[in-house]
């Protein structure tokens, strides 16, 4: 047995998103930070994704014993969320496995068996997400996920310290599987504050992406968020909303007050496309 002392690595390794997914923030979180507020106790992130804002406040929020609120639509997503927060010591055992039968073979055998066990799954959905093309998740019309083996020389499929990290800072969040809309149940008053980041409304036809295929995300939808934005305004409820920077929601949040942020982006596969873009992010 060994006499040196052992420290707890959570509390070193800092807490930050664990999955790779299509409109991740944390490169912007830098000019996100003047305006993000700290006089709340309850912090919302209803388009959760891969959580780069959650984590980057934790240490914050634990520190002031405030409460996060996460959700999202999908329901692979929220289950890993919980199973990491809930049982990361046997999910990462279940990721070495992957991590040491890692191969086309095994890729393949395990993107075609649908698990039901909820610590299966997240394995599943953590091996897919860290050895798929792009790191992209894409389901096809009958729900299945379809996208092919990428080539990583070393991908990053079980990282026990940033699991647990992340572990320790979901201990403070209730995670749930439901739509944005039902924010409005939770986000009361001055003491709430609510990050909406949702699906991206397209820069042109041409630009139609969608990475995530459950979220068709309307424009009808994007006048909902914006309704209920000004309903949670009302409330004094404080906002920040992320989108693209196009005349569509310029014009849908006039009267808002608009910043300005320059994001690149890595998942235009056109070399030339990427960088120069800018995005919004909406404040009340
Ligand atoms: C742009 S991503 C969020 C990215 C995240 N902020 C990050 O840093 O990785 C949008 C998320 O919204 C979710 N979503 C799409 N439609 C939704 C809806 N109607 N209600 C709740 N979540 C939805 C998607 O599953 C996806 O995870």
């Amino acid at each position: 047995m060994s006499l040196l002392p052992t420290y707890p690595l959570t509390q070193i390794v800092q807490a930050r998103p664990f999955i790779k997914w299509a409109g991740g923030k944390s490169r912007l979180l830098a000019q996100y930070k003047p305006f993000l507020p700290t006089d709340f106790e309850r912090y919302h992130e209803p388009f959760l994704g891969g959580g780069a804002l959650f984590f980057y406040l934790a240490p914050q929020l634990q520190a002031q014993e405030k409460r996060a609120y996460l959700s999202d639509l999908n329901p692979e997503l929220v289950n890993v969320y919980r199973c990491v927060r809930d049982e990361v010591e046997g999910l990462i055992e279940q990721l070495a496995v992957h991590k040491e039968l890692h191969g086309e073979t095994h890729y393949y055998e395990v993107r075609s068996r649908l698990q039901t066990e909820p610590i299966a799954r997240a394995a599943r959905f953590i091996y897919l997400n860290k050895t798929c093309y792009n790191g992209l998740y894409r389901e096809n019309s009958r729900g299945l996920f379809n996208v092919p083996m990428g080539r990583y020389k070393d991908p990053k499929i079980c990282v026990p310290d940033l699991l647990r990290a992340a572990s320790s800072a979901l201990q403070i969040a209730d995670i749930s599987e439901r739509p944005f809309l039902t924010v409005l149940d939770h986000a009361k008053n001055a003491d709430d504050f609510v990050y909406f980041d949702p699906p991206y409304h397209p820069l042109s036809e041409t630009s139609k992406f969608t990475a995530y295929s459950r979220d068709r995300f309307t424009a009808e939808q994007q006048t909902a968020l914006k309704n209920a934005i000004s309903q949670l305004a009302t409330r004094q409820v404080k906002v920040l909303a992320s989108n693209s920077d196009c005349p569509f929601i310029r014009e849908l949040y006039e009267g808002f007050e608009i910043k300005t942020i320059n994001a690149a982006r890595s998942i235009n596969s056109k070399a030339s496309k990427r960088g120069k873009i800018t995005e919004v992010l909406v404040i009340a």
